[in-house]
């Protein structure tokens, strides 16, 4: 009787840690309010998130489209101030045009057609756990070929409207000098008939 209780009371017990190890081990928790984002070509994008853990992370941000896996930095918060580092490391390519954030965000500015794909987040702690969280972003272009076409249609559409006005002006003219002409030979023609009786 007592041997079975002690043992249930080491089970309790031995759940308590276990439960609690885990919480120490597993708080890694990621934000991320939009995981998929459209932008055109030229604009900067922030991939907004929020990383807390129990202790340090490492924030490691790849890049992935198709074949392609690629690295774009990682760094460490730290240091005096809430947005400063102890560690960043930025890929050379992406130097430039990313901008590392305290809270695990990535912002990249200046989007080309080939930014386009899949942006994974690793969050590192220290004893080895890890968590991921993948991003989509989208890149649309903006098609000149279509604004070509737009404005030769427009520069069409403008001739014609001009053709038109100088046709109609064309025939205004015509008009007023036949009917004009049309006067002056009725005017003749009644002189003729008054002038008859004498
Ligand atoms: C993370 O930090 C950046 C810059 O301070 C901020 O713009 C962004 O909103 C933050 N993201 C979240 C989810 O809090
Ligand atoms: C920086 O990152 C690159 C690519 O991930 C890696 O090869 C290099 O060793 C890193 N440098 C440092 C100082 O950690």
């Amino acid at each position: 009787m007592w041997n079975r209780r002690l043992l249930e009371l080491h089970d309790i017990w031995l759940l308590f840690c276990v439960t609690y190890v885990c919480h120490i081990a597993g708080a890694i928790s990621v934000l991320a309010p939009q995981r998929s984002v459209t932008r055109w070509v030229q604009e900067d994008v922030v991939f907004s998130v929020s990383v807390s853990c129990s202790g340090v992370p490492t924030l490691r941000w790849t890049f992935m489209s198709g074949t392609v896996s690629r690295s774009i930095g990682s760094w460490r918060p730290g240091g005096n101030s809430p947005s400063s580092f102890s560690f960043s490391n930025i890929t050379e390519d992406y130097r430039d045009r990313v901008e590392a954030h305290a809270n695990g965000s990535l912002g990249l500015a200046r989007l080309r057609l080939q930014d386009a794909g899949f942006y994974v987040l690793t969050v590192q702690e220290d004893s080895g756990l890890s968590e991921d969280r993948g991003f989509v972003l989208k890149v649309n272009e903006v098609i000149y070929e279509d604004l070509q076409y737009l404005s030769v249609s427009a520069l069409v559409l403008a001739c014609l409207a001009g053709l038109l006005m100088l046709s109609m002006w064309l025939l205004d003219r015509a008009y007023r000098k036949i009917k004009a002409c049309r006067r002056l030979r009725e005017q003749r023609a009644d002189n003729d008939t008054e002038l008859h009786p004498l």
